[in-house]
């Protein structure tokens, strides 16, 4: 096909027409077992019966109005996100990569009205993913997202995953805050045990700097909790999210607490799409679901199981499976084998799913799957599996 899209995307050879729940149909009518959902952004299954019916209410009465005026939809959602987390208020946006970049405004800004201007780097892990703008790009510290786009957008150190004493080291008197995902997602769904959170939240505490925990991919009931962080109970400073608020719709937002959200008066951001009331009432209709009762338990249940077969399928093919990681339907196989092959064998199985770093498979259902879709997915592993031996 002689398409005018830009090549910055290596597109597979299929197009859907449309999706139901857990599942996808292609234009020639095959249906795919979709266990990417939009790199966990359709956190509640395609053309989900309750967004579709807030999202054409809303669509009846209005769009879009400017963030000049009080968008209802808006402070709704916002005091519910402020409800069911560590946060005092909420600046909305459109994007994971927006919300990080606000995150890294908030926390500069924080030092900068008290009186500490020097503090204004942000400390983070190498080869993480905040997103494709310029800064975020940065500060994730990998060579292949960078390279070519210099000059470098400074403000940003690292400290390599797991690595305690590179990381107490890297804190100098000009650090304002550490910027990591609690779940890394591209970087192959290596997730941070909950003492290493608490001891971040001491190191941050001590040194009088802030956690920013990037939520955008473990958020919104992915892990099992409404955001991962709620496993190592301590409470972050600034959090972005994004993917799974929407359900589809693209929305982002950055959570904070009073101490950081009050320097952020009127003028130091905005966005024009930001929080506008059809985005919002979609993100409305994705909370009532995720918090109807038992629905994060289902997650977590949804998740061992899961998580039990693939790790029967790894002990009968340890010449295949290495590792299953993850934590709640955010889950990463880390294969032997050449993972684009593996994944290419699934799709020939009509199984979706997506890689990650570290020759890791990434597999993200919907929050909402089913028992028997998560069977019809083992079964597909299991014969793919059996095709190395
Ligand atoms: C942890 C994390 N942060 C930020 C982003 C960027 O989000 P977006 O692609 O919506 O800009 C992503 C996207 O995958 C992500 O996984």
């Amino acid at each position: 096909m002689n398409s005018s899209l830009a090549r910055n995307y290596n597109r597979k050879k299929i197009a859907f027409k449309r999706g139901k729940g857990s599942y996808l149909f292609s234009t020639k009518g095959t249906r795919y077992l979709d266990f990417i959902q939009g790199i966990a952004v359709n956190s509640l299954g395609h053309a989900n019966p309750y967004l579709v019916k807030a999202i054409n209410k809303q669509a009846k009465k209005i769009w879009h109005v400017s963030n000049a005026f009080i968008i209802p939809e808006g402070e709704r959602l916002a005091k519910r996100l402020t409800q069911k987390t560590f946060a005092d208020s909420v600046i909305f946006q459109n994007s994971g990569a927006e919300a990080t970049e606000v995150a890294i405004k908030i926390a500069r800004k924080y030092f900068f009205s008290i009186g500490q201007k020097a503090k204004n780097r942000i400390l983070c892990v190498r080869n993480s993913f905040h997103g494709r703008t310029l800064a975020a790009i940065f500060a994730s510290g990998s060579k292949k997202m960078t390279e070519g786009f210099g000059p470098t957008v400074d403000g940003f150190d690292h400290f390599n995953f797991g690595d305690h004493k590179s990381l107490t080291k890297a804190i100098t008197k000009k650090t304002a805050a550490i910027m990591l995902e609690p779940i890394m997602g591209e970087g192959g769904i290596k997730v941070v045990p909950d003492w290493c959170l608490k001891e971040l939240r001491k190191i941050c505490n001590k040194k009088k700097i802030l956690l920013i925990l990037d939520e955008v991919q473990s958020g919104i009931g992915r892990s099992g909790k409404f955001l991962s962080y709620e496993y190592a109970k301590i409470k972050p400073d600034i959090v972005p999210i994004a993917k799974g608020i929407g359900g589809g719709f693209p929305i982002g937002a950055v959570l904070m607490s009073k101490k950081v959200s009050k320097y952020m008066t009127p003028g130091t951001h905005g966005s024009t799409f930001g929080g506008n009331p059809l985005a919002m009432s979609v993100g409305n209709a994705v909370m009532d679901q995720i918090f109807k009762k038992n629905f994060l338990n289902r997650v977590q249940q949804s998740s061992k199981f899961f998580m039990k077969e693939l790790r029967k399928i790894q002990k009968d093919h340890p010449n295949v499976i290495k590792e299953i990681r993850g934590r709640g339907l955010l889950i990463g196989i880390k294969v032997k084998v050449d993972q684009m092959n593996f994944i290419k064998k699934l799709f020939e199985n009509k199984l979706l799913t997506i890689k990650a770093a570290e020759n890791v498979i990434r597999i993200l259902p919907p929050l909402n799957v089913k028992r028997e879709e998560i069977n019809m997915a083992v079964k597909i592993i299991k014969k793919v599996c059996k095709t190395y031996n």
